[in-house]
């Protein structure tokens, strides 16, 4: 079965849900997510998104904190875009009627409480309590449910793109489409579209721990990888410091807000650890407060580390964090009167498909915005709140150049061929599958975690020929289910993040490899890696 829509949009996050609301004043959009909506990282966020937004704070200094964070790898002219048009797409959030926590005297939705957070000079990040995400998605979500030309199809799996070239389809190598499976009834189907946006988010369930949720498996890096685009900077995985630390605790974040309005991480015996690291403490950017962390456990042999808000007032907290304050409190933990066990976790993926300032990615066709995308934002580290942030700038940019696009060049799609399964028969063992998602998590976790070394990635490296290779055979031999589409794309990416990783000879922003743990300027730029078709592995381009 095919179906034809103008736009495609491959997830339904910020980032998608933005590019579907602009695109849809122009044509017909679909938006697959694989999913109920609205399921994703940006449904979880908590701190904020950060913005422009006071008199006292300027462009010039959100675009030094983000290049400060980005440690020399940021693209000054995406990132002075991004901060010029932040205020007018967040203030369109608030027009479609986002609710972000207003100041005491406020008069209207935009008189804004402004939260601070590490790495940024001033305080900018509009916020909704402690659940900004949440509110911002039920905002597109409404909106997008009252727009007639967006279709959304819920438990649909993008598994491909379609690829003209790699299909012999007639015309210029081009992306007009992508094969879809229905996650129940594990039917393949062909989205065809003149352009397609990959909105997939990001990878964090490539490693053991993360705040990310299930989704989060790297799709639209590994899709796009199958399909010849370039990828870049996959080394720079961020590590949020603070995640709880409670067996049943999955994924929970504790925001970096927390730390922002005076929480202070300590170890077992109560004894502050940061100042001796960064003179700004607690308030350090991620990576610096990761690995401090990671240190600490590692030298003592802790568990977990402590933060502390005990000192803050009780009615302040339960104001200013209910979210974290009632998850805590399901765990038996009450933050107001006892530190809060805490461990860093994977939490964002800064690297991802190459795009330029307008979303586009080199195959004609094919646009990505979001967490998926390298856009040049975020450099080797991410500053906090800048994502969401991106995601909708980068949703609204590509709409735009695609609308420009479909209106002009980009034709309507050829004849597809329809899905062939080949000789593949439905798999009974659903263990080859666990086994290996679980090995993959945990091998990139002790390998090619927070601090890196050149003998575990190679070791890393020999685990991922094997696993591969099983992948690959398991793949073309069973009919494809959710969970095997998954799998093979978190091995693809795993294996992408450790190229990245081992390419990079020294340290810098979220990479650390203490083989060469310096920086050093003759690496300062991006590690942009494309398949070899021979090999189907990584290589640097
Ligand atoms: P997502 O919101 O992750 O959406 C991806 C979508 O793609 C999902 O709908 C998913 O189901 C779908 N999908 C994936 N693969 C496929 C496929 N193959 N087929 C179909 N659908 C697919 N950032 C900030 O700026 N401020 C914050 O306060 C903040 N807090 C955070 C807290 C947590 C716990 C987490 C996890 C992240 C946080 N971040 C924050 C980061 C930020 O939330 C994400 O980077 C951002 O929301 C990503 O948006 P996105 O639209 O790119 O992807
Ligand atoms: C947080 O609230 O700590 C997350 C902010 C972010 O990831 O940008």
């Amino acid at each position: 079965m095919r179906r034809d829509f103008d736009f495609l949009v491959i997830g339904s996050g910020i980032a998608g849900l933005s590019f579907a609301l602009e695109a849809a004043r122009h044509g017909t959009v679909c938006v697959v997510t694989k999913d109920r909506m609205p399921e994703g990282s940006s449904q979880y966020a908590q701190g904020g998104v950060a913005t422009v937004w006071s008199p006292d704070d300027s462009f010039a200094a959100h675009a030094a904190d983000t290049e400060r964070a980005g440690a020399g790898l940021c693209h000054p002219e995406i990132v002075d875009l991004v901060v010029r048009e932040g205020p007018e797409r967040v203030r369109e959030m608030i027009e479609r009627g986002t609710r972000f926590s207003l100041r005491p005297d406020a008069e209207d939705p935009y008189d804004v409480d402004l939260g601070l957070e590490g790495g940024h000079s001033q305080r900018r990040i509009l916020h909704a309590l402690d659940a900004t995400g949440r509110e911002m998605m039920r905002a597109l979500v409404e909106a997008v449910g009252r727009d007639e030309r967006i279709d959304v199809l819920e438990r649909h799996i993008a598994v491909d793109l379609i690829d003209t070239a790699k299909f012999g389809l007639p015309g210029p190598p081009r992306c007009c489409g992508a094969y879809l499976l229905d996650v129940d009834s594990e039917r393949v189907t062909v989205a065809a579209a003149r352009s397609t946006l990959l909105a997939t988010g990001g990878a964090g369930k490539v490693y053991l721990y993360t705040s990310n949720p299930d989704v989060a498996s790297g799709d639209g890096v590994a899709m796009a990888f199958r399909a010849g685009v370039p990828i870049a900077n996959m080394e720079f995985i961020q590590f949020h410091p603070t995640c709880l630390y409670h067996p049943k605790a999955k994924s929970f974040l504790v925001s970096e807000t927390v730390r922002g309005e005076g929480g202070i991480l300590t170890r077992p015996d109560g004894s502050r650890f940061m100042p001796k690291y960064d003179d700004r403490a607690e308030l350090a950017p991620r990576d610096v407060v990761a690995r401090a962390i990671d240190q600490e456990m590692k030298l003592h042999g802790f568990d977990n580390v402590f933060l502390d808000v005990t000192h803050c007032d009780r009615a302040f907290l339960e104001k200013r964090f209910p979210t974290i304050l009632a998850r805590c409190r399901r765990f038996g933990i009450d933050p107001a009167t006892e530190p809060i066990p805490v461990v860093p976790a994977a939490h964002y993926t800064c690297g991802g498909v190459v795009t330029d300032a307008d979303g586009r990615t080199p195959l004609a066709g094919l646009y990505a915005a979001g967490e998926v995308a390298m856009t040049g934002l975020h450099g080797a580290n991410r500053l906090a709140s800048n994502s969401l942030l991106e995601g909708l700038v980068f949703g609204h940019r590509a709409a735009d150049e695609a609308v420009r696009r479909t209106d002009s060049t980009e034709a309507p799609p050829p004849d597809i061929p329809e899905w062939n399964p080949g000789r593949a028969r439905t798999s009974d063992e659903a263990v080859l599958i666990t086994q290996k998602w679980d090995e993959i998590r945990r091998l990139m976790w002790n390998y090619v975690g927070i601090v890196r070394s050149d003998r575990r990635l190679e070791r890393a490296r020999g685990r991922m020929d094997v696993i591969l290779e099983e992948i690959d055979r398991d793949y073309w031999d069973f009919l494809p289910t959710a969970d095997l589409v998954e799998l093979r794309n978190l091995a693809t990416v795993a294996d992408v993040i450790i190229a990245s990783a081992s390419h990079r000879r020294e340290s810098r922003g979220l990479h650390f490899n203490v083989d060469c743990p310096d920086r050093d300027d003759a690496w300062r730029t991006d590690t942009v890696l494309v398949r070899d078709p021979e090999t189907r592995r990584p290589v640097p381009v």
